[in-house]
């Protein structure tokens, strides 16, 4: 827009306070405004896109016509706050606080230990708040809805449900209500085990909060008389970059749209706004037309429904199910199918703000409701200032992607659905990478009519998204089987034809080429089947339609989790003052759940404070001949270009030999490598800016990225690895069969839901340099910015509060990042601040290597494995980082809990022109584990029996037993886990209900896995088994410890806590834990290997028992005295109130060459049975029930320790089935965001999910008896891949093929499917591979 316009006052509400923004800028999110202007931090960015669900916020407008106020969660993220106009906005701080009054829902997910690392809580407790301002007592399933877009990383999301559904009615609240029992809100505690001292008791129902809806905010009274008072003028909000219209009505919406064509309009933001914050698209004039009342209308006619365009799909979804109830069941049949998908559509947030307007208008094939509006001939009413036009919604009004056949200056005014007619039937049907809040890959709507009373056909529309850049409908198909009847020989014709019409290229984008075109003969098959039943219904049809195929037709129940959980109960003996072993909360949950808790970026901004953004390489390996800055430093806000010639220090380092360096200097070696860093003054200038750094390169070869080439290029990191036990070739010599294979098992992105970020404050002073940083090992990037700057350590302090998630990737990746904010902090004087977007994040710091094993197996016939040869290959990426000890870390985990007597393993770190790979929870166990499983697996398939009685047979059992690498351990408690896993989750029996399930279902299969597991606690590296503390005792008595770890939601400061509480004899109230600080404790070992606990709590004990024995003689001189009372007396006496702590963790090491050495402290055992059942013509699969048994030794904290295990199993059910990364053959990451990177969400946890804590278990080796489990549980992931192998062989012998075939990890869909071989997959010719170049390759 060339000249400047008078611009509007935006006026909305925040927690009951008026906003007055005089200059708002169109491109300003409330997200950010509100974390930045507002100042209210508690309101999270986890995405920037929609996808995650942190920065949820309600809304709430009121419609002067009703008269009612609407209340409804949406994502800061991708609200403008341009658009928020007369709206009421209410955050986390809003609602309650510690200081107040906190809100029951944040009460509630505290007190349930649904809050871990807390970064996702505020989302969550907003989602929920919005819900009860709607509903005050919610169905289950209302909550399911309320809560299906917001993601959690560390919980599992059943303590979420547990703490939330205790607003549900007595009936809802729990499963145990049923049979006659009473709920446990109705006897106010707890199912209580038939063992004395077992408890299932993590929370008290009795003492929480009532709810009471009368005392929630009110809408404020202003906004109701400024939207009553409408003065209907047109709202216009300008920046130097872009302007914002909003127009007062219709004739002004069609006005503008003539003045300014090329103007974007927007309604929810939801397809613009992403692209705006992740591709930097640019708009410079921006149409909201939300206040125009016509595109709002909701009309039903005589032959249909009138939606108007901006109608959200919210709206869309209550008028759909009003008509469903109110018009009969034949003409509603169009609306049902749209339910269906609009059910599982997005989440609740994005489906308050999308509309079906920009839904069909973004053009966008992988959308749902164009196939569904097409198929049902729906058409959208076009106006322009030149007249109306009504155009059908169909294949010619989708011109390209994201184009239409729209003019200009025409906008839709609204969408006709008609209601079926009489012998009309129509369906959709979609599969994703995710059941719920994914894109779909592939999507479809159907609809045949046929003539009166018969099986003809008269017509039929079958139309697909996802299988080309637009929406495709099968025309021919369609028209060559009109007048057919609707018969198995329909089907055989329409399948051939259809296979020849469904066109995709191999390299098509997207890639999966065969699976979607699978995909669209299943779908095809599904209607089939669908069809054929209402006619049989209607005495019409007489096709055969076996009764095991009906269950195809059955779509998967997406349920609340659920489950019981167990722990021993702490001796009688124990003081009731003394906290250890006993369930407390997370002590900063409160503080979680009010959005007070404070993360690195909450750190409010100082004056002159400067915004970091990287620039990375875009080529994989190329020699850089030029890079030119220039435009970048000449846009507005920019300050600085940082690269390799501003670092005053080391610009690369050594480690273990191997060159890393901060930015790239003459070579680049991956996509995603830094090159510089551009600083400016806000976050957006500085991502603008950077986008136009140029860098020429030229290509240098060999430029390889999966493991298979680096094998060719014979290209691997050093030291390689040696594990052997007994004599491997003799044994083969004398088993009765070998077996060989392999499995592949992909990376995985941590997606920890806070970034990485870095402030780094120059001190001005002696070149003092403070960092406030998400850093799991703050001694590490402590070393290497001091190494950066040239400067000594002791002039760098690192502070980290807390971290919203680490899970190994803020161990090193942030230490380089830190240094290059601080050399940027050192160039420029002034504060600099990174916060890295998710794509970068992605990008930049990588996740768990991707693992190729190899295995050869001797066996007896009664599959007892005599030995194994296996060589693991990892693909390290392009520097060293920790691989080699992941490595190390696989080999030693080799054996899991099998006694084999010749065991050999070898490992090879792939040197790669990827991203470096680097730590993950689990550092290589699982893929060491699950090579051994995989192989287990395979013997038992030969031996024809299940796998668990090879488990069994092979299992370590003696109080005496040697691992592989020599080290002494018992074996009893493994043996009852496993023997306790298989009678709670009784096993045996459902084997055989699972055997009698499939032999009944054709298209729906189950299968059932049970594993053990022996996984190693603490560093296989001596120096790092150490931890350090230091306890402060005040003059008022107060407590301040300090330790060398970090807390990140595994609730390390609580133990700390409870630990210091117990010593010193003080309640926990009176201890404190402020940060970890590199001044404070110095040289700690990262908070890693499960390790955290033992190293730093045992440091606070010798801290603590230092100081109580410094007070003793005070204490016995005064006994009647009170704490506070004996500190004072300590204090006059001159007793030292400050102790140090140290713990000298054990020896370890291991001897390469020997193959032996103590590897580990200690070894925490376990078991985990899943059951499944998958969907043989979508590849969808469902996660039915998961009962895990957990030998903790003696908890310390229960529900932290159960809290571990439901989250590291949930994380790794996103390991083995859901989250797979994708590269171009290019080597660049395509999954770099929540949109197409998909973790797990609700429905992707056990519908029931039960963990028991091994009772009377005990580890001599640590402190109290506890063990570490934070990594442990994330293999019992497998047992869901397991499951879904056993359940694809049973779909596999039914087409007489071998339950022996390769599945790799993850067990995508597209897997599952493509394993499932039937008469459709093989109608998908497969192309040769090297003939074409594919969209995506496995690395
Ligand atoms: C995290 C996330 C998950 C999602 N998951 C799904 C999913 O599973 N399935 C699915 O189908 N969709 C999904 N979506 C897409 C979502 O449904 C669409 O983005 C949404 O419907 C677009 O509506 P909007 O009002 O936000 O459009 P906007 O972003 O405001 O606009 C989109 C486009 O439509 C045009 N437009 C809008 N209204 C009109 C009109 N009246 N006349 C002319 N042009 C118009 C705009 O100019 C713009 O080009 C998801 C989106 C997100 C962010
Ligand atoms: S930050 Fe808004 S959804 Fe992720
Ligand atoms: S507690 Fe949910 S992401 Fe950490």
């Amino acid at each position: 827009m060339s000249s400047p316009i008078k611009c509007s006052e935006l006026i909305f509400f925040v927690n009951g306070k008026k906003i007055t923004e005089k200059n708002a800028d169109p491109e300003e999110m409330l997200l950010n405004y509100l974390r930045k202007k507002v100042r209210l931090s508690g309101t999270k960015f986890g995405c920037g896109s929609g996808g995650c669900g942190a920065c949820t916020v309600m809304v709430s407008r009121y419609d002067p016509v009703q008269g009612t106020v609407r209340h409804f969660s949406a994502n800061g993220c991708l609200l403008p706050i341009c658009s928020l106009h007369g709206a009421a906005v209410v955050t986390v701080e809003g609602i309650g606080s510690t200081k107040t009054k906190l809100h029951p829902v944040q009460e509630r997910i505290a007190k349930a230990h649904g809050s871990q690392c807390g970064f996702c809580t505020p989302g969550m407790v907003m989602s929920m708040y919005t819900l009860l301002r709607n509903k005050p007592q919610p169905s289950l399933e209302d909550i399911r809805e309320a809560l299906g877009g917001n993601l959690c990383r560390c919980t599992g999301y059943r303590p979420i449900i547990d703490g939330f559904k205790t607003f549900c009615g007595a009936s809802e609240c729990c499963q145990n209500g049923e049979g006659g029992n009473k709920c446990c809100v109705e006897n106010g505690s707890t199912h209580q085990d038939e063992d004395a001292d077992i408890s299932d008791e993590l929370f008290r129902m009795d003492d929480l909060l009532p709810f009471d809806p009368s005392q929630d905010l009110i809408f404020p009274p202003q906004l109701m008389l400024m939207a009553q008072k409408q003065d209907g003028g047109r709202l216009c909000f300008q920046s130097d970059r872009v302007t914002w219209i909003s127009p007062r009505d219709l004739s002004d919406l069609l006005e503008l749209k003539a003045a300014h064509p090329d103007a974007t309009l927007v309604v929810g933001n939801t397809t613009v706004g992403p692209k705006m914050f992740v591709k930097g698209a640019y708009h410079p004039v921006l149409i909201s037309p939300g206040r125009v009342l016509e595109l709002h209308i909701v009309k039903r006619v005589k032959n249909g429904v009138i939606l108007g365009a901006a109608c959200t799909l919210s709206m869309v979804k209550d008028e759909l199910e009003r008509a469903v109830q109110e018009l009969d069941q034949e003409k509603s049949k169009v609306y049902q199918t749209l339910l269906q998908t609009l059910r599982c559509l997005a989440g609740k947030q994005i489906r308050n703000m999308a509309t079906i307007g920009g839904n069909i208008l973004s053009a966008n094939p992988k959308y749902d409701l164009n196939c569904i509006l097409a198929a049902a001939d729906c058409s959208l009413l076009v106006m322009s200032k030149g007249g109306t036009r009504e155009v059908p919604l169909n294949e010619e009004f989708f011109t390209g992607f994201g184009k239409t056949s729209l003019r200009p200056d025409e906008v839709v005014l609204s969408v006709h659905i008609p209601h079926s007619r009489p012998w009309e039937f129509i369906s959709a049907f979609r599969q994703a990478q995710r059941r719920e809040f994914a894109f779909s890959i592939v999507n479809a709507g159907m609809k045949v009519a046929f003539a009166e009373d018969t099986d003809v056909v008269e017509s039929l529309n079958v139309y697909y998204g996802g299988v080309g850049p637009t929406l495709f409908r099968a025309a021919h198909t369609c028209e060559e089987l009109a007048g057919r009847s609707w018969d198995g020989e329909l089907l055989g014709e329409a399948c051939r034809l259809l296979g020849d019409e469904v066109t995709l290229s191999p390299s098509a984008h997207g890639g999966k080429v065969e699976f979607r075109k699978t995909l669209t003969l299943s779908f095809l098959f599904k209607f089939y089947m669908q069809v054929v039943l209402e006619l049989r219904e209607r005495g019409v049809s007489v096709s055969d339609l076996p009764q095991e195929y009906l269950s195809a037709l059955k779509p998967f129940r997406n349920e609340v989790p659920q489950g019981q959980q167990s722990y021993q109960l702490v001796s009688e003996n124990q003081s009731s003052e003394d906290p250890v072993g006993r369930p407390k909360v997370h002590h900063s949950s409160f503080q979680q759940a009010t959005g007070e808790a404070k993360y690195s970026d909450d750190t409010p901004t100082v004056q002159d404070e400067l915004f970091l953004v990287m620039v990375t390489s875009t080529r994989a390996h190329a020699k850089m001949i030029s890079v030119d800055e220039s435009e970048a430093l000449s846009m507005p806000g920019v300050v600085a270009y940082v690269s390799a010639r501003d670092v005053p220090g080391q610009n690369r380092r050594m480690v273990f030999d191997n060159p890393e360096e901060l930015f790239a200097e003459e070579e680049v070696i991956c996509v995603g490598q830094i090159i510089g860093a551009i600083v400016a003054k806000t976050r957006e200038q500085a991502k603008r800016a950077a986008a136009k750094v140029k860098v020429t390169y030229e290509d240098l070869s060999p430029v390889f990225f999966t493991i298979e080439e680096a094998i060719q290029h014979q290209s691997f990191f050093n030291p390689k690895r040696k594990l052997e036990r007994g004599n491997v070739d003799e044994a083969f010599e004398k088993v009765d069969r070998i077996l060989e294979g392999e499995i592949y098992m992909g990376g995985q992105e941590h997606f920890y839901m806070e970034t990485h970020v870095i402030i780094a404050a120059p001190r001005g002073e002696d070149g003092e340099m403070d960092l406030y940083l998400t850093s799991q090992h703050s001694a590490l990037t402590q070393e290497v910015v001091g190494l950066a700057l040239g400067v000594d350590s002791n002039k760098i302090t690192c502070h980290v509060k807390r971290l919203g998630g680490g899970f190994g990737g803020k161990v090193m990746k942030i230490a380089p990042l830190s240094a290059i904010t601080a050399t940027a902090a050192h160039k420029t004087g002034r504060v600099v601040r990174c916060v890295l977007d998710r794509g970068d994040d992605m990008l930049i710091t990588s996740g768990r290597h991707p693992f190729l094993g190899k295995y050869k197996v001797g066996f007896m016939n009664d599959g007892t494995i005599l030995a194994a040869d296996m060589s693991f290959y990892s693909n390290g990426g392009c520097t060293l980082d920790q691989s080699p000890f992941v490595m190390e870390k696989a080999l030693l985990h080799m054996d899991n809990g099998y006694k084999i007597p010749n065991l050999r393993g070898r490992g090879f770190v792939c040197m790669t022109y990827l991203p470096s790979y680097t730590a993950f929870r689990g550092f290589g166990g699982p893929q060491g584990l699950t090579m051994m499983e995989s192989a287990v697996h395979e013997v038992a398939v030969k031996c024809g029996l299940t796998p668990e009685q090879v488990r069994d047979i092979n299992l370590y059992r003696d109080e005496i037993c040697y691992t592989h690498h020599k080290q002494l351990f018992s074996a009893r408690d493994m043996v009852r886990c496993w023997e306790q896993c298989l009678e709670r989750s009784a096993y045996h029996n459902r084997r055989l209900a699972i055997a009698q399930f499939n032999a009944n279902n054709r298209w729906k299969k189950r299968g059932i896995c049970a594993v053990p597991i022996k996984f190693g606690v603490g560093f296989s590296k001596w120096f790092f088994n150490q931890g350090a503390a230091l306890v402060n005792i005040f003059r008022d008595g107060s407590v301040l410890v300090s330790h060398g770890g970090t807390e990140m939601g595994q609730g390390l400061n609580t133990k700390a806590m409870q630990i210091a509480s117990r010593i010193l004899k003080v309640p926990m109230s009176s201890i404190h834990i402020k940060e970890t600080c590199t001044g404070n404790v110095p040289n700690a070992a990262p908070s890693a290997a499960s390790f955290g606990t033992d190293a730093v709590g045992m440091a606070v004990k010798d801290a603590c028992e230092k100081l109580m024995k410094r007070l003793e003689p005070v204490m016995k001189e005064y006994p009647k005295h009170t704490w506070r009372q004996w500190i004072g007396e300590a204090y006059c006496q001159r007793i030292s109130l400050s102790s140090t702590g140290f713990f000298m963790g054990p020896y370890t090491d291991v001897d390469w060459d020997k193959s032996e050495g103590m590897a580990y402290y200690y070894f925490t055992f376990g078991a985990c049975c899943s059951e499944v059942e998958i969907d043989c013509l979508t590849g969808d699969h469902k996660n039915i029930r998961t009962d895990i048994v957990m030998d903790v030794g003696r908890s310390l904290n229960p529900a932290l320790d159960i809290g571990q295990i439901e989250g590291g199993f949930v994380q790794g059910v996103g390991l083995y089935t859901i989250e797979e990364l994708q590269f171009s053959p290019d080597g660049v990451l395509m999954t770099s965001g929540p949109t197409q990177y998909k973790i797990p969400v609700m429905c992707d946890v056990p519908s029931q999910l039960n963990v028991h804590l091994l009772a009377n278990a005990e580890n001599p080796h640590a402190l109290y008896s506890a063990k570490g489990v934070g990594e442990p549980p994330v293999f019992f992931g497998c047992t869901i891949f397991f499951a879904i192998k056993e359940a694809i062989a049973a779909a596999r012998r039914e087409s007489g093929l071998s339950c022996s075939f390769p599945l790799n990890s993850p067990a995508t869909a597209e897997r599952i499917r493509m394993a499932c071989i039937d008469q459709f997959t093989q109608m998908v010719p497969s192309p040769e591979p090297g003939t074409f170049k594919p969209w995506a390759i496995d690395v």
